[in-house]
């Protein structure tokens, strides 16, 4: 059993990978910040925790972490208002991560996207460009830190059932296939359970690999 932090815990990935936690044992506290997705939450089997990471600090945000095992950043402005995309998706993203080696959380799984980093190649009048610089931002945050990461890096997501398998070779593509919710619940549920993951990125779409395989280095 983990003790396990789900930042962002009313988005619709985290709601897939709470219950999975939990039917395996695992302990798991999301961190919400609107009172009335608490509900929802506790339905998941896991404990709901109300903390807008926008506006709290570091230690903050360490004193709730404290005496977890592992946490999953899975919250994001969802687009639209850039200054709130670079203080979710970037700022309060960095803050977690001070948070967790502050507060000794040494695992942490990032959800990101398949094409982010440096080279998203998201032109700057585009309207995705500050998620594509906040993510890119966050993950080569996370990489440089000493904590036990992991980066997902999932395709465009979709509402699909979940397949089991996915593509581990993935590129961004404009033709890419969709990548279910539901799978990347899986993938994350899979990554937190093994420590091979610690340490690198994990580019995938919906595919045919079944996902404990497809994690292991290859
Ligand atoms: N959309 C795509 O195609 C795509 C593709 C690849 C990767 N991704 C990444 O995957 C992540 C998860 O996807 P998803 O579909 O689960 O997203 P989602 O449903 O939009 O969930 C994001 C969650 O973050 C929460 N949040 C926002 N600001 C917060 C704050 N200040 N404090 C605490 N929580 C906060 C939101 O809470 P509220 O409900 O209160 O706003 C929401 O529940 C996204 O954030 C994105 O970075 C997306």
């Amino acid at each position: 059993m983990s003790k396990i932090v789900i930042i962002g815990g009313h988005g619709k990935v985290a709601l897939l990978l709470a219950p999975i936690l939990t039917a395996r044992g695992d302990e798991v506290t999301s961190i919400v910040r609107n009172a009335e997705h608490a509900v929802d939450v506790t339905e998941t089997g896991a404990t709901p925790l109300l903390l807008d990471v926008e506006h709290a600090s570091a230690a903050e945000i360490a004193a709730v972490i404290r005496g977890a095992d592992a946490l999953v950043f899975s919250a994001g402005a969802g687009g639209g208002d850039p200054d709130r995309t670079y203080a979710v998706d970037r700022d309060a993203a960095i803050r977690t991560m001070q948070a967790a080696r502050d507060a000794e959380v040494r695992r942490y799984v990032m959800v990101s996207y398949l094409g982010a980093g440096p080279d998203h190649g998201v032109a700057e009048d585009d309207s995705f460009f500050p998620y594509a610089e906040a993510k890119a931002a966050a993950d080569a945050a996370l990489r440089a830190t000493d904590l036990e990461w992991t980066v997902l890096m999932p395709g465009r997501l979709t509402l699909d059932e979940p397949t089991g398998g996915i593509d581990p070779t993935a590129v961004r593509a404009a033709d890419n296939p969709g990548t279910s919710r539901a799978n990347v619940a899986q993938v994350a549920a899979a990554v937190l359970a093994e420590p091979a993951t610690v340490g690198r990125d994990i580019p995938f779409t919906d595919g045919d690999v079944p996902i404990a395989e497809a994690i292991l280095p290859r």
